[in-house]
Order: C-alpha cells, then sequence, then structure tokens
C-alpha cells in the first residue's frame, strides 16, 4: 500500500484532455476549454487581496526582511474590489470554476465579506475558498458564510505552542487559530482543510501530535512538503520531508489507505483512516510533482497574472485596466497568456541545483499558495 500510490497522477490531465470543450454544465451548455501548451484547462484563479500579513513564518516572511519600516504595497498599487471582481468575471467566461482568496492575510482586508459576496454571486463558480492563518477568523466567520464563502482552508503548522510562535515569526497565538476554526466549523464552512508545511528538525515530531487533535473530526490535515518558492526562505533538500516518510510513520500509528482523488488535478493525495477517524492528505511538490494537471492561474495584489507559484515572471493586469482595456482585450490577453502556459516548475526541479536556483521566483506571500 506504501509504494502503490507513488506516480499514480501519471499526467492525468493530459491523458483526458484531449477535447477542446468542456462537457456540458448544468445548463446543458458546452463552452469552449482553453488549454496551454501542455493541455491544461485554466479552472482555477487563486487571488492575492493584499501582501501584508500579521505573522511572520520565517518561511515566508522572515522578520529581518519584513520589519516595521518594510514597504508594503501602497492602497493605490493594490488592485480595487472592483478591478479584482472583473478580471475575475472574465477569467470565469474562460472557464474558471474555481476562486480562491489569498493573501498575505486575506482577512486584514477589511471589506472582504463585501468581495465575497460579489464573487459568489457568479454563475459557473462551483468552489469560492479562502486561506487564512485564523487568527482573524472567529469574529469574522458567520458574515463570510452568510456573504457566499463555501470553505476555509487554515494554515497551521505546529499544535505546540511555542512551535507554533516560532514558526509564525513570534506573532501567532495557537488559542485564537483554533477559536477561528470553531468558528468555521459553526458557520459551515466545511470541509475545512488544515495546512501544515512540513521542515525537517522544526515541527517534523509533532506532525504525529497534529494529526491526532483532527482525527474524528470532520477536519482534514494535509501534510505540504516545503517548497523551493520565493528565493528567500532559505530552501534546502535536507530541509524537506518526504510525505513517503510521513506516510510510513502515520501508517505504523493508524493504518491509512488511498482515496480517489475529488476532481482531476487535486493538489493533495488523499487517505482516510481505516478506523474510519476520517481523511487526511499529502501535497507532496517535491517529491511527487503534480504539474501534469496544474490549472491553477495566481494573481497578484498588484494585479500581476502569475501561471506558476515558481514564476520569475508574471503579466501585468493592472496597467493594461488602468489604461483603458475593454473586457474583449483583457480576454484576449488572458487566452494568450494562458495559451502559451508550458510551466512545469516541480518536475523540472532538479534541473535547478541548490546552488544555482532559478533566480527572481515571486514570493509566497505575493501570490498566497
Ligand atoms: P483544495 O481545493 O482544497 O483541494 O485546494 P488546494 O489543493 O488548491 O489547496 P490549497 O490551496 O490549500 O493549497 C495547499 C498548498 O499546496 C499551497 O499552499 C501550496 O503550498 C501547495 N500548492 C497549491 N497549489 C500548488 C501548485 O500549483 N503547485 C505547487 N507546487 N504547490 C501548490
Ligand atoms: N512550502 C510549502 N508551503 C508553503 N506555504 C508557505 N510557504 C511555503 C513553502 N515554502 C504555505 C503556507 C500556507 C499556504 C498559503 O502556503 O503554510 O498554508
Ligand atoms: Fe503570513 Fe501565510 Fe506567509 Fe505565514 S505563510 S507569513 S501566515 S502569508
Ligand atoms: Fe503548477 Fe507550477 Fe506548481 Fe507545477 S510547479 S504544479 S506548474 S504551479
Amino acid at each position: 500500500m506504501l509504494t502503490s500510490n507513488v506516480g499514480f497522477r501519471q499526467n492525468a490531465a493530459m491523458a483526458s484532455d484531449t477535447q477542446n470543450s468542456h462537457p456540458p454544465d448544468k445548463n446543458g451548455l458546452t463552452a469552449r476549454r482553453l488549454l496551454d501548451s501542455l493541455h491544461r484547462p485554466l479552472h482555477d484563479l487563486r487571488i492575492s487581496l493584499l501582501d501584508r500579513c500579521n505573522f511572520r513564518c520565517p518561511y515566508c516572511m522572515p522578520e529581518a526582511k519584513f520589519h516595521a519600516d518594510y514597504q508594503f504595497l501602497r492602497r493605490q498599487q493594490l488592485l480595487s474590489h472592483d478591478e479584482i471582481v472583473r478580471i475575475a468575471s472574465i477569467a470565469v467566461s474562460l472557464g474558471v470554476s474555481k476562486l480562491r482568496l489569498t493573501g498575505g492575510e486575506p482577512l486584514l482586508d477589511k471589506n472582504v465579506e463585501s468581495l465575497v459576496a460579489r464573487l459568489s454571486k457568479f454563475a459557473g463558480v462551483d468552489d469560492l475558498a479562502l486561506t487564512t492563518n485564523g487568527v482573524l477568523l472567529a469574529p469574522q466567520a458567520q458574515a463570510l458564510a452568510d456573504a457566499g464563502l463555501q470553505r476555509v482552508t487554515i494554515s497551521l503548522d505546529s499544535l505546540d505552542p511555542q512551535i507554533f510562535r516560532d514558526m509564525s515569526g513570534g506573532r501567532g497565538e495557537i488559542d485564537k487559530v483554533i477559536q477561528g476554526l470553531e468558528a468555521a466549523e459553526r458557520a459551515g464552512l466545511g470541509p475545512i482543510k488544515i495546512n501544515t508545511v512540513v521542515q525537517r528538525g522544526i515541527n517534523d515530531h509533532t506532525v504525529l501530535e497534529l494529526l491526532d487533535y483532527f482525527r474524528g473530526t470532520p477536519h482534514i490535515v494535509r501534510l505540504i512538503e516545503f517548497m523551493d518558492v520565493g528565493n528567500r526562505n532559505g530552501w534546502k533538500m535536507h530541509h524537506v520531508v518526504p510525505s513517503i516518510e510521513l506516510l510510513k510513520m502515520i501508517q505504523s500509528r493508524w493504518p491509512v489507505e488511498p482515496l480517489d482523488e475529488n476532481y482531476p488535478g487535486e493538489v493533495a493525495r488523499r487517505y482516510r483512516y481505516l478506523d474510519g477517524e476520517g481523511e487526511l492528505g499529502f501535497i507532496s511538490s517535491v517529491t511527487e510533482p503534480f504539474c501534469g494537471a496544474c490549472s491553477r492561474a495566481r494573481l497578484s495584489a498588484d494585479g500581476m497574472l502569475y501561471t506558476c507559484l515558481f514564476a520569475n515572471r508574471g503579466i501585468s493586469l493592472k496597467e493594461p485596466i488602468r489604461a483603458g482595456a475593454s473586457d474583449a482585450e483583457l480576454a484576449a490577453l488572458l487566452r494568450r497568456v494562458w495559451g502559451a502556459r508550458s510551466d512545469r516548475y516541480s518536475e523540472l526541479r532538479e534541473q535547478s541545483s541548490e546552488e544555482s536556483p532559478l533566480q527572481n521566483k515571486v514570493e509566497m506571500y505575493r501570490v498566497g499558495g
């Protein structure tokens, strides 16, 4: 069972997407599907609302760089909500059916609920989610749900208060995150996923405790291999705990078995505990890349569109918007960019060595994971 799943992804999208059209939607309509140069559809838009965060996770926004005088994007540089809604609606017209709000920390945006309310009205969007560190979630969860948010994903690297604090750069309080999670559950923002980035020697010894806490709940912990996102998190291969290693450790405590994908191109490999105590997942971008089915585009808070989490360049949508481009022109630009897309960084990672990594990659806090 441990090895049977390795490599199962096998460019699933490429195998199944030879038809250049969507299956009929709920209304019986068939839209043209926008495919990239590797035949991957544009399906998922991840929207970063702002570059600020109330945490300083060392692997994302180290305090030494993001200190009190750091110049974050100014209001005028950020996309307005009108601009975000416009881009999202064009993306939806091109086949996007899944939207995720991210940051930095998206709940620092005072008007996030009204944005959710606007996005939730799009016909054609069947999944509207938000990724948060959870600290500000408790007071906002119900209003977000009322506005039409369907679910939240909470980043939580350890339940050990000291390790959690260190991994949030001395800013995070675990109790607040748990309160946020409970409020989200009460508000029906599930299934709630817990994103846990595992780093060797930092929090790997607390993984079982974290899983144990969420066993028997409907919440799904996903263990994420530490990735070489951006250029300043000091990533080295020996920091990565391969998912197979964690799987073996978990198996010896609680037997698990693989589950099918929820949808083609799902990032996490899903498992369930054989004793019926719930589901967990592995996101193994380093040891088992999933570029073959990657259908995600990312919009940064300053209006750049990136076609890969590891991209070292994007294209500005803000500039043409502010220069008066029409919807048709913006759609044509998106079509061109997606049509030319050939990104598969994780599959090629070994070719960029630790000593000479790809330079100027976009940083995680700008595209929100
Ligand atoms: P679900 O719809 O809940 O399955 O969301 P998701 O699988 O897209 O998960 P989420 O947005 O929570 O992503 C989890 C983490 O997986 C991110 O924070 C990243 O660390 C990683 N991840 C997500 N998408 C990609 C991707 O396209 N490439 C790589 N390399 N990592 C990704
Ligand atoms: N590797 C893997 N995951 C990361 N995240 C941030 N930086 C990294 C990294 N280097 C995760 C966060 C959060 C999501 C937005 O991305 O923990 O869950
Ligand atoms: Fe903030 Fe998330 Fe980056 Fe941590 S990983 S600093 S919570 S944006
Ligand atoms: Fe997609 Fe790039 Fe991640 Fe590959 S590395 S799965 S192309 S975002």
